[in-house]
C-alpha cells in the first residue's frame, strides 16, 4: 500500500525537532484526523533556506510526507520553496493512496503558513503566497450555497 520511500520517510524520519528563534514557523491542522505539523524554518539574508525542522503529532503518512517536504525546501531559495507543492512531495515519494493525499496537503501549508510568518516579520511579500489557513480541512467542511 505505502511505497518503498514513505515507508523509509516514515521509520526515519529526517529533520525532525525544532529550531529557536527561527526565521518562520508555521503550525497547520485538520480538524477532521486531528493531525498537526509544524514548520521550523531558518533562512538567510539572502532568502535562502539553511535549515528546517519539523514537528508532526499524526499519521505516518503526514510524518513522511513532512520529512520529504523538509528535505525539498532545505537549500532552497523562499521562490523556489513556493514550488514544493503536495503534489511534488507525493511525486519524490513515489506517491500516496488517496486517502493520505490529504496528508501531504498538511505538509504544503506547513510550509507556506511558515513562510508567511517569515514573510510577515521581514514585511516583504512572496509571490503567490496567500494567508495560510490553520485547518486546512475546515474548507471541505463548509457548506456549499
Ligand atoms: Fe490526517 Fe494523515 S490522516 S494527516
Amino acid at each position: 500500500m505505502y511505497s518503498e520511500k514513505v515507508m523509509d520517510h516514515f521509520q526515519n524520519p529526517r529533520n525532525v525537532g525544532e529550531i529557536e528563534e527561527a526565521s518562520g514557523v508555521g503550525t497547520v491542522g485538520n480538524a477532521k484526523c486531528g493531525d498537526i505539523m509544524r514548520i521550523f524554518l531558518d533562512i538567510d539574508g539572502e532568502g535562502i533556506i539553511r535549515d528546517v525542522k519539523f514537528k508532526t503529532f499524526g499519521c505516518g503518512a503526514a510524518v513522511a510526507t513532512s520529512s520529504m517536504a523538509t528535505e525539498l525546501v532545505k537549500g532552497k531559495t523562499v521562490r523556489e520553496a513556493m514550488q514544493v507543492t503536495n503534489k511534488a512531495v507525493m511525486e519524490a515519494l513515489d506517491g500516496l493512496p488517496p486517502v493520505k493525499v490529504h496528508c501531504s496537503l498538511l505538509a504544503e501549508e506547513a510550509i507556506h503558513a511558515a513562510l508567511w510568518d517569515y514573510a510577515e516579520k521581514n514585511g516583504i511579500t512572496i509571490e503567490g503566497l496567500e494567508r495560510p489557513r490553520s485547518d486546512i480541512g475546515e474548507q471541505e467542511e463548509e457548506p456549499e450555497y
